[in-house]
């Protein structure tokens, strides 16, 4: 039984946990792959809204055994919160809840080395989200790290001082004002940590490899986007992390050739947060409008969301980067009431025509060139069925369908489980 993979293909808060949710009843596990709580998946249903930063979407359902894979990095304090949220629906997360001895652990001095990198690097910053990811990924590829098995062997606390020690004669070494009190920083990690040891710590990689052989149906969700991947993404405005579908194979010890559908999700139009080029960026009213009706405020940092017109030349690249197999539109029913809506197919990039992502996507060197489309005034929120759709948005969806040349088989219309539309 092959693994699928569900992935954002922007810049991440494409609406990956609403459509894990929706596509959960199908599967038998949902394991989180990447990235750790910089994420931030919010799920709407039953007039209730959850944020999950580190849990996996499926924790909602029944059926659905969730896998926190070894590619996550894991902070014990975020997760005990997500923990008691989800204790207060009286979710029984103690048996649909399982961790990779191989995901890595964020410490408290993570933390803190984030923000001192952060405020080190002043207007260059990366904007990040400040949990201590790329502290911890780079412990982790140093072959420094410490992992949820450790939380396992008697002299964990000695290797934890250690490590702590050194980040905090990094954290001089930065030379910037960072303000921190250790030891009460310290004390809500340990009590975390026991908390957290009260889960089930598995050898993920093998469980997956039995799932599989016994037919169980694995979805593999990542965290972040595309375009914020370590490797081809808007370096060094990035994570720590492989938000691609190649990630997937080493953040869970999935085989290449065991992976089946490929769903790649995006926005009808376009977000980033933090810092980072973004060609068809807006800074006008139709920007501002999109933001608003588009409810643009991170769901981890509450920072407001930067908005733009789709960008076709950046979603080919994350179509092709992936082998997306079947694509997923959110968030239609915010283009409702613009006149014309614009998608960008090309870039005018130092004077040339091109319509591939090339090295260098700063605003300086890129231009991007539009096709203009007419746009739809009909409220898309209460429709239910694809034939209730005005013709402006299928002509729309349908050029998109013949320019990414891969199928757009959901269109989001809202952010509850009931505005979710099947083509
Ligand atoms: P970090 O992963 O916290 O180090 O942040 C690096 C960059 O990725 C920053 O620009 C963040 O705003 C962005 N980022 C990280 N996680 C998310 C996410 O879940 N959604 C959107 N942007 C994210």
């Amino acid at each position: 039984m092959a693994v699928d993979l569900l992935l954002g293909l922007q810049w991440g808060d494409e609406g990956k946990g609403k459509i894990v949710d929706v596509l959960t009843k199908d599967y038998d596990i949902i394991a989180r792959f990447q990235g750790g709580p910089n994420a931030g998946h919010t799920l709407e249903f039953d007039g209730i809204k959850h944020v999950l930063h580190t849990i996996p979407s499926g924790i909602f359902h029944k059926t659905a055994m969730n896998l926190v894979g070894n590619g996550v990095v894991i902070d014990p304090v975020i997760f005990q919160k997500e923990l008691d949220a989800l204790g207060k629906f009286n979710i029984d997360y103690i048996s649909k809840l399982l961790i990779s001895r191989k995901a890595h652990l964020i410490l408290p001095t993570h933390r803190l080395l984030d923000a001192a990198s952060e405020a080190a690097k002043g207007k260059a910053k990366i904007g990040s989200t400040l949990k201590g990811i790329g502290p911890t990924y780079m412990d982790k590829t140093g072959r420094n790290g410490m992992r949820i098995g450790d939380l396992e062997l008697s002299d964990w606390k000695e290797k934890y001082r250690a490590l702590a020690n050194k980040h905090e004669a990094m954290i001089g070494f930065y030379n910037v004002d960072i303000q921190y009190d250790l030891p009460e920083l310290e004390a809500d990690f340990f009590k975390a940590v026991d908390q957290l040891k009260k889960l089930t710590f598995i050898d993920s990689e093998e469980y997956l490899y039995r799932a599989q052989k016994e037919g169980r149906k694995i979805l593999a969700e990542g965290a972040q986007g595309s375009l914020l991947d370590i490797d081809f993404g808007t370096y060094p405005f990035v994570t720590s992390s492989n938000t691609t579908a190649a990630g997937a194979c080493t953040g869970l010890g999935v085989a290449p050739n065991q992976i089946g559908s490929v769903f790649g999700i995006f926005k009808a139009y376009t977000t980033r947060v933090g810092s980072g080029p973004f060609p068809t960026e807006l800074f006008d009213a139709d920007g501002e409008t999109m933001g608003r009706v588009g409810n643009e405020f991170g769901a981890t940092t509450g920072r407001s969301r930067r908005c733009g017109w789709l960008d076709l030349v950046a979603l080919k690249y994350a179509v092709q980067v992936n082998g997306v197999t079947e694509l997923m539109m959110m968030k239609g029913d915010v283009l409702s009431g613009f006149p014309k809506l614009k998608v960008c197919t090309a870039y005018n990039y130092k004077g040339e025509e091109i319509t591939h992502l090339p090295y260098n996507i700063e605003a300086e060197n890129v231009t991007p060139i539009y096709t203009e489309m007419d746009g739809w005034a009909q409220d898309l929120t209460k429709m239910r069925s694809p034939e209730e759709f005005p013709k402006a948005l299928n002509e729309y969806i349908a050029f998109l369908e013949k320019e990414l040349e891969v199928p757009i088989k959901i269109v989001s219309v809202g952010p509850d489980r009931t505005q979710t539309i099947l083509r």
